[in-house]
């Protein structure tokens, strides 16, 4: 049965669907996986446009409306499977439906990745109810900690499960807020970490996942780790990264953690 992944945060522009995207290219194109990937983001959606869906005929929107099944919606792009939004839908839905369109075609996926809304209300909601495993997408700035918090907060209320912070966005971290101190304001172990780059202004633009886009970027060798751990499998380190495992980054002592964790079998 599929595991569902939550991409959430409460603040918008973080890079939530940047990630999602990136992510699912990478479990398909590396790992060998099947990927259906959704965009929840119901009042504002681009997933297409990272996804190189522009006018998708059937959405996300008409699948918990009832007008279409989640696999009749799915367009394949890169491998992926991928449910895009609607541009003009104005109706009112009922997200909180989500949980149960996924869950009549979770046997056919190994993962489904949600890509969440950043509105606080039942959009993100709607994603975190329908996941098992949530990862929060944060930035280093207390603005963005502030409202991760709200999330974090969110998603413990519920009783749900927090795998991970992944901090996206990072330019100058001497002025930005340690991963050390991020982890202990949230109590969640940073899972992986992503400098500011420009190759993203580019990628989006041709509509391929940054992973797919520059695959030697060490923003897809990042994303590739974490689908590494996802996938109960050993990260590819060069030799002296081997011999001097001392060094090891944060982040990567919590995949190692994560990979455990995440296929623990209950
Ligand atoms: N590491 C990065 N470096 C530079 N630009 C980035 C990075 N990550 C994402 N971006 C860019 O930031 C913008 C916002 O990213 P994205 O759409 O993924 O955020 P989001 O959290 O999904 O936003 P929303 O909540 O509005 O849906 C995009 O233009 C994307 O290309
Ligand atoms: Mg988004």
């Amino acid at each position: 049965m599929g595991k569902v992944i939550g991409i959430v945060s409460i603040k918008g522009g973080v890079g939530k669907t940047t990630i999602a995207a990136s992510l699912a290219a990478d479990l398909v194109n590396n790992c060998g996986k099947k990927i259906l990937l959704i965009d929840a983001n119901y009042s504002a959606p681009n997933l297409g446009l990272h996804m190189d869906i522009l006018l998708p005929e059937k959405t996300i929107h008409d699948v918990l409306e009832g007008r279409a099944r989640m696999k009749t919606a799915a367009y394949n792009r890169y491998g992926v499977d991928v449910v895009a939004g609607s541009y003009v839908y104005e109706k009112k839905i009922n997200t909180l439906k989500l949980k149960n369109r996924i869950n009549n075609i979770r046997n056919d996926y190994d993962f489904i990745i949600i890509d969440s809304s950043p509105s606080l209300n039942e959009e993100v909601l709607s994603a975190m109810l329908a996941s098992d495993n949530l990862f929060i997408v944060s930035t280093p700035d207390y603005p963005t900690l502030s409202c991760s918090m709200k999330a974090a907060k969110l998603a413990k209320q519920r009783g749900l499960r927090i795998n991970g912070i992944m901090l996206n966005k990072i330019k100058d971290p001497k002025h930005e807020i340690s991963i050390r101190e991020i982890e202990e304001t949230l109590a969640i172990p940073v899972v992986a970490s992503f400098t500011e780059n420009k190759i993203h202004g580019r990628a989006l633009f041709t509509r391929v996942p940054v992973s797919l886009y520059d695959k030697k970027s060490s923003f897809s060798r990042e994303i590739h780790n974490l689908s590494l751990a996802l996938c109960n499998k050993k990260e590819n380190k060069p030799l002296w990264k081997r011999i001097f495992s001392f060094n090891m980054k944060r982040e990567e002592v919590n995949r190692q953690l994560l990979k455990e964790s995440f296929n623990k079998k209950y």
